[in-house]
């Protein structure tokens, strides 16, 4: 592995799935085995694993655990099996749309596939893993190019190794950028109410050897005004074919907050986060987790009792907040986004 690049969160092993339980990190670091597309699903769900690209990686994964559950059967009942299987993996988070785009990968290898789908199904789902590790790789080099020496960069949530093949996203191109000492200080948002900013952003760069800095979410706006930040970073969970762009809660947040302090905003994400499908991100699913996750602690309640809670996962950020979106085929800023929604061509998808 190359440097500043240890950690891989998901991995297949022989005959089933092991994934980096994210809910339990930093404090312990232990493997969760999934068996079954079901129990896969459910590991989505319950944020065992997170992250866009990884989820759609795991989920590729879990087709293949239920092409083996149910290889004995008949060709028919096996595809049965199998549509019953995809959906309920499909339907495990709403907005990352790599979950889609993994699953229809996987079942268009299974519509072409003869002879025993096990090792084929296998293969195409550790081609996605690769393809995603080398993805992160492209943009890394792409996005660091754009930033300068001596730099501080702010991100949000956790993009890297953790939520995704390896690597990262936005924590691909932080970790470039690292490495080619063009970066003095990496901040991190802690990232309400989930803090995948505290537990995994940092404890992955900390692994890595690359110093961070952690900040609650509403000191965002100060860290700018002191002049620490030139570059705010961060990962997609959906963009839509003008650019807007789904991501963790909060992300809107920074990136008005950036346009009035003259920080730039990079969004990076590969090609299999862009949703050609939807012109907006008006048309982009919301997911809301329970109330408990704002009203509790570790089970405690810490809310005054009586309050409830909204706990939308991810907001939308429109693109005329965003300076360049960093993907594997290629930069794009918002009037080339606008040149490939008119059909012209370039720009995304
Ligand atoms: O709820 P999560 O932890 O799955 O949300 C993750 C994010 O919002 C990431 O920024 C996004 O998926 C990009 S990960 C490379």
């Amino acid at each position: 592995m190359i440097k500043h690049d240890s950690i891989r969160a998901v991995r297949w092993q022989d005959d089933h799935l092991d994934l980096l339980d994210q809910r339990l990190l930093p404090q312990q670091q232990k493997l969760l085995s999934c068996t079954t597309a079901q129990e896969t699903a459910d590991a989505i769900r319950n944020m065992v694993v997170r992250g866009a690209p990884a989820i759609g990686i795991t989920a590729a994964y879990g087709v293949v655990l239920a092409a083996i559950q149910h290889q004995k059967k008949s060709a028919e009942a096996w595809q049965a099996a199998m549509h019953a299987e995809i959906g309920t993996l499909s339907a495990s988070r709403p907005t990352a749309v790599n979950l889609s785009w993994a699953l229809k990968r996987m079942q268009r290898s299974m519509e072409t596939i003869t002879g025993d789908p096990v090792p084929a199904l296998l293969a195409e789902a550790h081609t996605i893993l690769e393809e995603d590790i080398v993805a992160n790789r492209r943009m890394g080099e792409l996005g660091a190019e754009l930033i300068e020496e001596g730099s501080g960069v702010l991100t949000h949530c956790n993009t890297g190794s953790l939520a995704t093949g390896g690597y990262g996203t936005a924590l691909g191109v932080i970790r470039t950028a690292y490495a080619q000492g063009k970066i003095c200080q990496v901040f991190a948002d802690e990232t309400r109410p989930w803090l995948q900013g505290a537990r995994l952003t940092a404890w992955e760069l900390v692994q890595d050897g690359i110093p961070v800095q952690l900040n609650t979410d509403s000191a965002a706006a100060w860290l700018m005004k002191q002049g620490k930040v030139q570059w705010v970073i961060v990962g997609a969970d959906r963009i839509a074919a003008n650019g807007d762009t789904a991501n963790k809660i909060g992300t809107y947040n920074l990136a008005v907050t950036a346009k009035y302090h003259g920080v730039k905003v990079m969004v990076v994400a590969p090609t299999s986060t862009i949703d050609m499908a939807i012109s907006s991100g008006e048309e982009i699913p919301i997911e809301t987790r329970p109330d408990s996750e704002l009203l509790e602690w570790n089970g405690q309640r810490i809310a005054a009792e009586g309050a409830n809670a909204w706990n939308p996962v991810f907001d939308v950020t429109p693109i005329d907040l965003i300076d360049v979106i960093v993907t594997d085929k290629g930069m794009f800023g918002k009037s080339q986004v606008q040149k490939t929604t008119n059909g012209m061509d370039g720009g995304l998808g």
